[in-house]
């Protein structure tokens, strides 16, 4: 799809329209000042209708200094304020452009976790497709700076919300991603976990059912639990353990697909459901504790790099913008059923790690990190990977970004985010109980 650039008309893109407002505020306080100050001031006039200079008309041109050079210094600071919204909106429409659509076309979109990692990124797409995107987040795990971009867009909204509480709106489709994801977030509050799943879904769905949107909904391959079956199908059942210390998640994500097809089949909702294998890529929390930002955090502050057992079991990692591109074909596409969304390219753990070391040298950290190998975690899947064919035969996915590159830009980020925050203390093996 062609995109363009913002016309120099849109004025919430610059900030101009309220600078404008501003400068005509202030120039009517000055007119009002000065109008006072004229009142104030008194002149005598003699009986030949001569006008005399007196002190308060000395008084007064040192007023009218004083107040123009207040007016010429707010100008000035004013004019710098423009400039630094101009700069700012020429980088974001650089770096993100929206496309200009007919307004037929648009699309009200929700998107509940949209602050969060996968939530900022579908937005930015969705944004940049031209449609108007409310995203809908309590903020537990998601954060204001990664959504900050769009916040006085036109097409944008925010609502600081919790999912478990219902919510009315009218809108065409619903992203359901609200639900923290990382082991050492879900385990922080299991009974609120599972709410979010069963109570945030049913409430989304209710909604969806309501206004007639279409909903997605983001589960997860923890829903094959502990697989025997490699690799994992969608017409796999899955081994979880329903009383582990994962399994207000993982059940709790069982459940929301039931929920998901139960609203389908008995109040006709439209519903799709995307199975998320591992992603990882720039906006990842740096404390989510995840074997990607634990490795690249350690190594670019010079801590050895921690596997948990003998780091020869598999992962499979996907680049967000991968995911995100999976979530928009399969919302926009015809099939219904669950469908895998992952890399299949696989990993072991002890080679993953070796490959951060390396990466993180080359962007010209020496790093001093080495490996260390400590005791396993708790039902550690030892393989995981995703069967991709339903999504290549029925939505024609497959991922495109390659481990490295997309390794390469999470790398940069959280040299920035260490940059920025100060150092971090990656979540410990004993913390992550799990995953
Ligand atoms: N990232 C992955 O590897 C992965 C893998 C499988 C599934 N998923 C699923 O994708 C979705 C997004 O995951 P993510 O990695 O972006 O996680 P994240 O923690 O970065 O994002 C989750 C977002 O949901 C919000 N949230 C949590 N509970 C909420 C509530 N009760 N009400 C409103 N908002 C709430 C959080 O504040 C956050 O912004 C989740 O549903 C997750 O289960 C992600």
């Amino acid at each position: 799809m062609k995109r363009r650039l913002p016309t120099t008309n849109d004025k919430s893109n610059r900030g101009e329209g309220p600078l404008r407002k501003n400068l005509v505020y202030c120039l009517l306080g000055v007119v009002i000042l000065l109008v006072i100050l004229l009142m104030s001031g008194t002149t005598v006039s003699v009986p030949n209708n001569e006008r005399v200079h007196t002190v308060t008309d000395v008084g007064q041109s040192n007023v009218n200094e004083m107040v123009q050079k207040i007016v010429d210094e707010k100008l000035m600071d004013m004019m710098l304020e423009f400039k630094e919204d101009q700069r700012k909106a020429a980088d974001l429409s650089s770096r993100f452009p929206v496309k200009k659509i007919f307004a037929k076309d648009r699309k009200r979109i929700l998107v509940t976790g949209g602050a969060g990692f996968v939530g900022s990124h579908l937005v930015d797409v969705l944004m940049m497709q031209g449609h108007e995107v409310t995203v809908l987040d309590n903020l537990y795990t998601g954060r204001r700076k990664n959504i900050e971009h769009w916040i006085n867009h036109p097409n944008f909204n925010f609502i600081v919300h919790d999912v478990v509480d219902p919510i009315q709106l009218q809108v065409d489709q619903i992203y359901h991603l609200a639900c923290p994801a990382s082991p050492p977030h879900y385990q922080h509050n299991p009974i609120k976990t599972i709410k979010t799943s069963v109570v945030g879904t049913t409430n989304m769905l209710e909604l969806a059912a309501r206004v007639g949107a279409r909903i997605l909904l983001t589960s997860t391959s923890e829903v094959y639990g502990d697989p025997i079956e490699h690799p994992q199908k969608e017409t796999y059942n899955g081994n979880v353990n329903p009383i582990g210390p994962r399994a207000c998640y993982d059940e709790g994500k069982r459940a929301a697909e039931t929920l998901m097809y139960a609203f389908e089949t008995q109040s006709k909702v439209e519903v799709r459901v995307a199975r998320i294998f591992n992603t990882f890529g720039p906006r990842m929390h740096p404390n989510d504790g995840r074997v990607v930002s634990n490795f690249i955090i350690q190594s670019l502050q010079d801590e050895d790099l921690t596997i948990y057992g003998s780091g020869k079991q598999t992962r499979s990692f996907q680049y967000v913008s991968d995911l995100v591109n999976g979530l928009v074909k399969l919302m926009e596409g015809d099939y219904t059923q669950p469908v895998n969304l992952g890399n299949p390219d696989e990993y072991s753990i002890g080679d993953f790690a070796e490959k951060i070391i390396k990466l993180v040298k080359e962007t010209e950290h020496d790093t001093k990190s080495s490996i260390i190998k400590l005791a396993g975690t708790k039902d550690d899947p030892n393989k995981r990977q995703p069967d991709i064919s339903v999504a290549w035969n029925e939505l024609h996915w497959k991922p495109v970004v390659d481990v490295e590159t997309g390794l390469k830009d999470t790398i940069a980020y959280f040299k920035k985010e260490l940059e920025e925050e100060g150092r971090t203390e990656p979540i410990k093996p004993q913390e992550l109980r799990g995953n």
